[in-house]
């Protein structure tokens, strides 16, 4: 039932969107482009102030962070030194019957959490011991330890075990495979035995959910960038690709940057900016797009102080979503046990979408893995004189820095604002039916800060109303409507999240006053137009974020 309502929700939010102008499918009048979107007039109002509270958060609001620009093509070299070219993929399998492309690591993750499912029936008790005990084994596998996974595998051994006396021995049974299943998964993936996913996929009986068969190809790699050529020619002119991460702009320009803005270690350069990936299956709305936006930010440190940043930025970034409103428990870190080979520490901050909780933003702490690749590919030194004294009383000297990486899908975090800020409420009394669609956006995050509205279209009231439209559009993004009567002017405002509606009536002619009306509490009041500045400006203002 939860689920059904979840899907609902989620249905309402995506319908909405579209309704009134803040998604919209790309190409939708030629039957729409997979996985790209166009964001419509209250989007991308939206969005600018998404990206305005990162930038003003990250930059703005520290001295030793930067924003640069760079451009979308890079030279061919920057993805073969990061790595991006020979292992930016993702395993692949057709299923022969639906035609249908799926990634295998995902439908053997869904075939994971189909057995997990059974955990509902552990007590809480057990649930947690359980865990516990998969954290010990993920790890495990992670250093490549798999010579148990026979006896792990076989019905009872594992019940004996004394440290995890499990009960529940009929879930049990589906849990453990569970775990199996991605260990075993694991293991494949970082040994890249394609060979051994297939083997997967049909030993445990997974089937297209179109065609219900396991009519299956052999799974191959996939790389997920798109590619173009450079030139006027296409003959002979060199193959670029469109980035698929910002990062690698800020990497190129780490001596740039540092060199010309006399950034002092440690320092940061942040960008947001456009990215592309090929995904094999792209879905959920904009939650995985093709075409989508980054905020990227790479922090760099003295080698060995890579540990602390990392904490730092962590609960530094945590904060930045808290601020916004959102109730805590809709957030959570998910620390990674798999490592990318160039990091060595890594947490995802997850939210809870309709469809459970996914990946918002990644910190990771990448070594100096990428400057040094970069280095050695160029044939440039990427180090930096550290002139400030150890413990010894001598400089730290030359070195290539540590990186602390923040980087945080634009497009996921307009999609997160969406389902936290829609609101169906029921306003029936004993008397009449009634109900509202709200975007409870924080004020500061809003498209428009502030609706005006003459009661009537005469008396003089649209010109009133215009002009302390023509006052406050300087400082408030505002909206003027004069159709409609009163109430469904303040619903249509409701539903796109304005947090202010003025109504300009007579009494506004004799004396300079005019009700202004909250969008959450819907509570009115009668104050002067003179105020009206200083009342919306406190609460849009970004320091109710930032302070
Ligand atoms: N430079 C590191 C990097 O790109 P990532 O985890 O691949 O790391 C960072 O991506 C963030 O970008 C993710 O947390 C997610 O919010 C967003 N993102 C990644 N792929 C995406 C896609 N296909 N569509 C929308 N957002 C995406």
């Amino acid at each position: 039932m939860a689920q059904k309502n979840n899907d609902e929700q989620f249905k309402n939010v995506i319908s909405h969107a579209k309704e009134y102008g803040f998604v919209f499918q790309s190409s939708e009048i030629y039957d729409g482009l997979s996985a790209v979107y166009d964001y419509g007039q209250l989007g991308a109002e939206l969005k600018n102030n998404i990206k305005y509270y990162w930038w003003k958060a990250m930059v703005q609001m520290h001295e030793n962070i930067v924003g640069i620009d760079s451009a979308i093509f890079m030279h061919p070299k920057v993805w073969k030194a990061s790595g991006h070219v020979d292992g930016f993929n993702d395993p692949m399998i057709d299923n022969k019957d639906s035609n249908k492309r799926y990634r295998a690591d995902q439908l053997l993750e869904n075939k994971i959490d189909e057995l997990y499912s059974e955990l509902a029936n552990f007590s809480a008790e057990n649930k947690a011991k359980f865990e516990e005990f998969q954290q010990e084994i993920l790890g495990l596998s992670n250093e490549g330890q798999a010579s148990w996974i026979p006896s792990f595998k076989d019905e009872d051994g594992i019940l004996d075990n004394a440290k995890y006396p499990f009960v529940d021995e009929a879930s049990w049974r589906f849990v453990k495979k569970g775990l199996a299943l991605e260990v075993e998964m694991n293991l494949a993936l970082k040994s890249e035995n394609l060979a051994q996913l297939k083997d997967l996929i049909v030993g445990y009986k997974v089937i297209c959910p179109i065609s219900k068969t396991s009519n299956w190809t052999d799974v191959r790699q996939f790389n997920l960038m798109f590619s173009t050529q450079f030139g006027a020619m296409a003959e002979g002119s060199d193959e670029v690709y469109l980035r698929p991460e910002t990062a690698q702009g800020i990497f190129v320009n780490f001596l740039n940057v540092q060199k010309s803005g006399r950034m002092k270690i440690p320092f940061g350069i942040a960008q947001i900016g456009k990215a592309f990936r090929n995904e094999v299956i792209a879905r959920q709305f904009i939650m995985r797009m093709r075409e989508f936006e980054q905020m990227e930010m790479q922090f760099f440190v003295r080698p060995g102080e890579d540990k602390k940043w990392f904490e730092y930025w962590k609960d530094a970034r945590l904060k930045w979503h808290k601020a916004l409103g959102t109730s805590p428990e809709k957030y959570r870190y998910h620390d990674h046990v798999k490592l990318a080979h160039y990091a060595n520490a890594a947490t995802d901050i997850e939210f809870e979408f309709p469809f459970g909780f996914k990946e918002v933003e990644g910190i990771h702490s990448r070594t100096d893995f990428d400057l040094t690749q970069h280095q050695e590919f160029s044939g440039k030194k990427m180090q930096y004189f550290d002139n400030d004294l150890n413990e010894e009383g001598k400089p730290y000297g030359n070195y290539v820095p540590y990186v602390i990486e923040t980087s945080i899908g634009l497009d996921r975090m307009f999609l997160l604002t969406m389902i936290n800020a829609f609101e169906e409420q029921d306003l029936s009394t004993a008397d009449k039916q009634d109900s509202r669609t709200l975007l409870r956006l924080h004020p500061a995050l809003a498209p428009y800060k502030v609706a005006v509205f003459p009661l009537t279209k005469k008396d003089g009231l649209p010109e009133k109303a215009r002009e302390i439209m023509d006052t406050l559009k300087f400082d408030f993004n505002c909206i003027y409507e004069e159709k409609d009567a009163i109430g469904k002017r303040y619903r249509r405002q409701d539903a796109i999240g304005t947090p202010f509606c003025l109504t300009i009536d007579h009494q506004s002619l004799e004396d300079n006053t005019v009700t202004i009306r909250h969008r959450d509490s819907m509570e009115q009041e009668r104050v002067a137009i003179a105020d009206l500045g200083d009342i919306i400006g406190k609460a849009v203002s970004w320091k109710t974020l930032l302070a």
